[in-house]
């Protein structure tokens, strides 16, 4: 997958922002090109095909804007890698924040079998799914809040389902403290109250994980970026 054709994917996905404005279709479409976690949810392997997906803290939507171009980009013949790309069966969003659900239904619009809700994930009723992610979004979460979330993350996922989660690693030193900073300063510029921010160590998400009867891959997710970020793909083991 060249830089240019990622480049070029970023900009088609960013462009279903176009109504809200300059500011969301610029920050998507860096995000998008820049951050490479959504390459890697390309990958069967991360993202296996014809799933239900359930999308915990969807944000502005970026990943269903990403793989609603992805799947054009393939039906058009431009495409890159051998599988196809991740073609759920349906997709769910669960976001807090107006604005962001405001964002998501765009991202969505025109896709019949996708759908966001306005939750608290800590209230949110979660449908069964065969994969559920949670990227970036458990260190908004009180600790317990979020063994809460997880173990009713676990009773959703389906037998064969996977849990894909990408955190901080608390363990990395400055390179945590450098994410932490970051997280905090996009909520400022998009001019949100400053959350407290509760982040693990990598071997203490491990931990949780296996109390919880996960089974764990870890991928290494900051590549290009200067952030401890780690994606963790957990089945039930
Ligand atoms: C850093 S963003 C990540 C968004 C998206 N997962 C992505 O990777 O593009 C974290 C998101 O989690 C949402 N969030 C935080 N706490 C939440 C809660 N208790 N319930 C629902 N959403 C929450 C925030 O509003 C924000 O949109």
């Amino acid at each position: 997958m060249s830089r240019r054709w990622v480049r070029e994917l970023a900009r088609q996905a960013a462009r279903r922002y176009e109504a809200a404005g300059l500011m969301a279709r610029y920050f998507a479409r860096g995000k998008l090109a820049g951050d490479p976690m959504f390459r890697a949810l390309l990958s069967p392997a991360m993202l296996p095909d014809r799933a239900r997906v359930l999308d915990l803290g969807c944000g502005a939507g970026l990943l269903a804007a990403w793989l609603t171009a992805a799947v054009d980009r393939h039906a058009r013949g431009d495409w890159p890698l051998e599988a196809p790309p991740p073609r759920p069966t349906s997709y769910t969003g669960v976001e807090l924040m107006s604005r962001d659900v405001a964002l998501a239904r765009l991202a969505i619009a025109g896709w019949p079998e996708a759908r966001i809700e306005q939750w608290d994930l800590r209230d949110a009723a979660l449908p069964p799914s065969d994969v559920i992610l949670l990227l970036d979004v458990l260190h908004y979460l009180e600790p317990a809040s979020q063994e809460a979330l997880l173990t009713r993350v676990a009773r959703a996922l389906s037998p064969a389902g996977q849990l894909v989660l990408r955190v901080g690693d608390a363990g990395a030193g400055g390179r945590f403290r450098y994410t932490m900073a970051v997280d905090r300063l996009v909520c400022r510029l998009r001019g949100l109250a400053l959350p407290a921010l509760h982040g693990r160590s990598l071997p203490d998400w491990l931990v949780m994980l296996d109390q919880l009867g996960f089974a764990v891959e870890t991928h290494a997710m900051s590549e290009g970026t200067p952030f401890a970020n780690v994606l963790l793909v957990a089945r039930h083991a």
